[in-house]
């Protein structure tokens, strides 16, 4: 299977980043064939909303950037993974600066069929309701582009890496992966 990670955190050994490790320790484990960008270190820049994708016989986005490694790997990716700590209750700049650029490649993206989700979040909120309008953005982007929801690691109550130590979900983005 092949996997796109999508990382949105600027913390390079941060509390997503962990998470991100450990789901990709474990689509090696299961045989899996992964690409990870970061986001943070190479960001997409934001949509300029100019339409040229929508003009006839354009070849997609006019800007010169991470996206263009993006686009291909994303349009035969057999899961995408979205990796985000929870900002002001939704996903990072950084992560919605490129989901906002698969506007170039939406209809190719809406055709294909039988793409897997996954979500791996983290917030220092204790409550879980914390991460409910990230789970609805989520499954709303699930929804608007058939793709289905193999799964959510959400760490709720994970200020820091160190508060993973406490909680299963490591493990369970590890498993996640395993099992995909
Ligand atoms: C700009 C900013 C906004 C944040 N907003 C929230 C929030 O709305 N709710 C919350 O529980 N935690 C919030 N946090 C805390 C982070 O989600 C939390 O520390 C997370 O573990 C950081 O993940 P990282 O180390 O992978 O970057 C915020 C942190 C920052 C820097």
């Amino acid at each position: 299977m092949k996997i796109l990670m999508l990382g949105g955190s600027p913390h390079r050994h941060g509390t997503t980043r962990q998470l991100a490790d450990a789901f990709a320790d474990g689509a090696a484990l299961a045989g899996h064939a992964l690409h990870y960008f970061d986001l943070a270190a190479r960001p997409a820049k934001p949509c300029l909303a100019c339409m040229h994708c929508r003009q006839e016989g354009a070849k997609g986005c006019v800007q010169d950037d991470v996206m263009r490694e993006i686009y291909p790997l994303l349009l035969q990716a057999d899961a995408v993974v979205l990796v985000t700590p929870l900002y002001y209750f939704g996903m990072s700049a950084q992560l919605k600066a490129a989901l906002d650029r698969f506007f170039a490649v939406n209809g190719a993206l809406r055709s294909r069929k039988g793409v897997k989700a996954v979500l791996l979040a983290a917030c220092g909120d204790r409550e879980e309701e914390a991460m409910d309008a990230l789970r609805a953005h989520y499954q709303a982007v699930c929804h608007y582009l058939g793709w289905q929801d193999a799964g959510m690691v959400l760490a709720v109550g994970a200020y820091t890496p160190e508060d993973l130590a406490e909680m299963d979900a490591i493990s369970d983005a590890r498993r996640l992966a395993e099992l995909l």
